[in-house]
């Protein structure tokens, strides 16, 4: 893994946009692996003022999300093919039926599931996956468990992750209990892997991750296997390690 301690959030944000706009420009049509939460929020305005500024074209890209709540409807203000949609796609030229996110009205879940798997073979695989990590150390929604499932499923979420989801939503009761998510090997068939972690809240799942075991009680400690792994992490993130 190759780990880049920057100073704040900020530039966080600008060495990711960076990252990702080097794959975009010398691969028109790759496939970008996208996540959501509060932690890509400043890569994504990042790319749309290098985009508003002329220095990027989305026009031959394609998008695969990392997971979507379940049940959630996609005009839901809290889905995440809304906030992708609010953050990116929106706001630069990208062909919308070319962006991909697990659809979180889907009636056969498991149909759709080995479909969405499938999508990702059949789009030749992802270029670079970008990351979060959850205070617990899930990745997707991926979440600490006694196993871990390869490939694209549907997931019931953890009492941590609903608590902290919860911010987003008008109460705890609110935030669905499921959720669709790639699985730790569709995460791991990325050619490149883009981790972004930020914020003392995170310390000790970067800890967790670095330092710890490998386990599947801390889905992320998998990610040091991967052998294209660029973690960017602020000052607080790492304070642990
Ligand atoms: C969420 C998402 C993850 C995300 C993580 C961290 O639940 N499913 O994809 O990486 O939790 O979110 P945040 O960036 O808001 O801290």
């Amino acid at each position: 893994m190759k780990i880049t301690v920057v100073k704040n959030y900020d530039e966080m944000s600008r060495e990711a946009a960076k990252y990702v706009a080097e794959t975009l420009t010398s691969k028109p049509d790759c496939v970008l692996g996208l996540a959501t939460g509060d932690t890509p929020i400043g890569m994504y305005a990042e790319l749309v003022k290098m985009y508003n500024e002329g220095k990027l074209d989305f026009s031959k890209a394609r998008s695969v999300n990392l997971d979507e709540y379940y049940p959630i409807t996609p005009d839901n203000d809290q889905s995440y093919r809304y906030f992708m949609n609010y953050h990116l796609f929106d706001k630069v030229n990208i062909n919308k039926a070319n962006t991909y996110v697990p659809d979180g009205t889907a009636k056969d879940v498991e149909a759709h599931c080995k479909a969405y798997e499938a999508n990702i073979d059949a789009l030749g695989g992802v270029d670079v996956q970008v990351l979060g990590i959850g205070r617990n150390g899930h990745i997707g929604f991926n979440e600490p468990d006694a196993e871990l499932v390869r490939g694209t499923h549907l997931t019931a979420l953890t009492k941590s992750t609903i608590e902290a989801n919860s911010r987003f939503f008008a109460s705890e009761a609110d935030v669905p209990k499921h959720a669709l998510t790639m699985g730790i090997e569709s995460v791991f068939k990325a050619r490149k892997i883009l981790l972004l972690v930020s914020g003392a809240n995170k310390a000790e799942a970067v800890r967790a991750m670095l330092k710890g075991n490998i386990s599947t009680n801390c889905p992320a400690s998998f990610l040091g296997l991967h052998n294209d792994v660029v973690l960017i992490c602020d000052e607080a993130a790492y304070s642990l390690v």
